[in-house]
């Protein structure tokens, strides 16, 4: 651990005063936190695509906050890599604009970062790359440690790899002691061509330099599932199909797709959020036990979970699937446009921005328990949640007029926002008659671990690969079982007409998805009316 902590008195003053950015006089003690990550070995770390999104909104914010967290090495660097065309001063602007929150820890580093021109797989780009690589190791300290970031479009994923293994890249540098390289998503489009990246990745790392990234795995929320779990007795003995009625995720956006039409298009509710974030989230909340931490004894149990989720024939796939794509409507009183007015979307595009599945996992544990998936952009509200809702009890000693409010128990994970755990139960309301409805018992992480000063998930996994913990990371056979199990609906939307479905923005998704549900005697939960009408704590979703 780092004995380095960090000043946290301007996020205290912005907790004290949302409104303002000046500090009040009060806030003239300067408070300090335990650090939350440990320090980070000497690295160079070279981003592929410097000059993109990625690389502004999320890489570079998350490396400034590891700097004054004071995680980052004096041996840190970075290298920039893009076809841009920039001096090396102009991406020292481009960084310096892209963390306008960097403090002097961040700031004294950045000075020596360094900028490559060129295309992904020209032989003058790497050799300049390596050039550089061994400068930093003489002048910056690097030590021989090289940190490969592969932010750039999908396309070139595979390309940069080969080039980096044909330059003699992809080992350590002299005196180093690793080499790794995080990979962002899509990690392919389908089954074939994720089997194909992975080829082409291994033929030029061992797997064990290979990070996957999910940004969701870097969630707090998301880690929690497993403390929650395997650090307390009384949830895992009911944690199964004896207890458990049914399990819906939920993963809501109010945003559209925003400047990402482009994108998008290629991608869709499932591609985009279900074969990645559902199904890690899926896998962490219904695998068994590990034997311990350690990255493979988890990763081995997500493994067999995902191994354990029903294929379904492409009639199946058909079946169990509803897709939708919002039109016009209102969110959160403002008026917006439906899908195919947005910008770089084809007038008839048929790319869903919602998904809802029916899926089965076939094991012990789970047999006959439905599982619930939902998604989509453009719905009421952003909240990402798992909702495991329990059996009725066997007799109910109660009659349906006393028991009419009283729904049966669930227990939700809240992944964001209002980051927190409720149990829903029934409990007598106060008076003569013995009248029950259902409340919730709340934890809450704001509550919890005020002052806490998570890292985000960017900054987390980042550390992470530095470190080389690949826990949080997605390894190849994961990823390839992922799109075993969400190929076939691929394959069954690919036919003409596809079954799509479609709902006004701001609201819940398509009524055929009410009834993927309601055919099974179940109903979706609305994750903002549910808890409140449960008599919990108002929420604060953002809408
Ligand atoms: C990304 C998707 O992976 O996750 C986006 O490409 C989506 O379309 C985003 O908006 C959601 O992430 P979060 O952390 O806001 O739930």
């Amino acid at each position: 651990m780092t004995t380095d902590p960090i000043s946290i008195a301007a996020a205290m003053d912005a907790e004290r005063d949302p409104g303002s950015d000046t500090p009040s006089a009060a806030d003239g003690e300067r408070r300090t936190l335990p650090p939350v990550l440990s320090k980070a070995p000497p690295v160079a770390m070279v981003i592929f695509g410097a000059s993109g999104d990625l690389t502004a909104r999320k890489i570079l914010p998350a490396l400034a906050r590891l700097a004054d967290r004071g995680v980052l090495d004096d041996g840190f660097t970075v290298i920039g890599v893009a076809r841009t065309e920039w001096s090396d001063d102009e991406f020292r602007a481009h960084v310096t604009e892209s963390t306008p929150d960097g403090g002097p820890k961040w700031r004294a580093l950045t000075g020596r970062f360094k900028y490559v021109t060129g295309e992904y797989d020209h032989p003058d780009t790497f050799d300049q790359l390596r050039s550089h690589l061994d400068e930093a190791d003489r002048i910056d300290g690097t030590d021989g440690n090289r940190l490969y970031y592969l932010a750039t479009i999908p396309s070139v994923f595979g390309l940069v790899a080969q080039a980096l293994a044909k330059h003699g890249c992809t080992g350590p540098g002299a005196g180093g002691n690793f080499a790794r390289v995080v990979v962002e998503k899509p990690f392919g489009r389908d089954l074939d061509s994720a089997l194909a990246l992975n080829d082409e990745m291994h033929r030029a790392f061992d797997e064990s330099q290979i990070y996957r990234i999910d940004h969701y795995m870097g969630k707090e929320t998301v880690q929690n599932v497993l403390a929650l779990r395997f650090a307390n007795a009384i949830f895992e003995p009911i944690w199964n199909r004896r207890y458990v009625e049914q399990v819906q995720v939920t993963v809501a956006e109010s945003l559209g797709v925003e400047h990402r039409g482009g994108f998008y298009e290629t991608a869709g509710a499932l591609r985009d959020i279900v074969q990645n974030h559902v199904m890690q989230v899926l896998a962490l909340t219904l695998m068994e036990s590990p034997t311990s931490t350690e990255a493979d004894r988890v990763r081995d149990e997500k493994v067999k979970l995902l191994q354990a989720i029903d294929i379904p024939t492409p009639d199946e796939a058909v079946d169990k699937s509803v897709r939708g794509q919002y039109l016009a409507g209102t969110v959160d009183g403002v008026d917006v446009p439906g899908y195919r007015a947005e910008d770089d979307v084809a007038p008839d595009s048929q790319t869903e921005t919602y998904l809802a599945l029916r899926l089965r996992v076939e094991n012990w544990r789970w047999a006959g328990v439905p599982i619930y998936v939902r998604t989509g952009k453009r719905l009421p509200a952003r909240v990402t949640e798992v909702a495991l809702t329990f059996r009725q009890v066997p007799f109910l000693l109660f009659d349906h007029r006393s028991s009419r409010d009283l729904r049966p128990n669930t227990l939700i994970l809240r992944i964001q926002p209002d980051e927190g755990i409720s149990l829903e139960f029934g409990a007598k309301v106060p008076g003569e008659k013995f009248h029950i409805r259902s409340v919730a018992m709340d934890f809450s992480y704001d509550e919890a671990f005020a002052g806490a000063d998570a890292a985000d998930g960017y900054e987390r996994l980042i550390h992470d690969a530095m470190v080389g913990d690949a826990t949080l990371f997605i390894r190849s056979d994961e990823v390839e079982q992922a799109w075993r199990i969400v190929d076939p609906y691929l394959t069954a939307w690919s036919e003409p007409g596809g079954g799509l479905h479609f709902y006004p923005a701001g609201t819940w998704g398509p009524h055929m998805a009410d009834l993927l549900v309601e055919r099974s005697g179940d109903e979706w939960r609305n994750p903002v009316v549910d808890l409140e009408l449960s008599g919990g704590r108002q929420t604060h979703l953002e809408q």
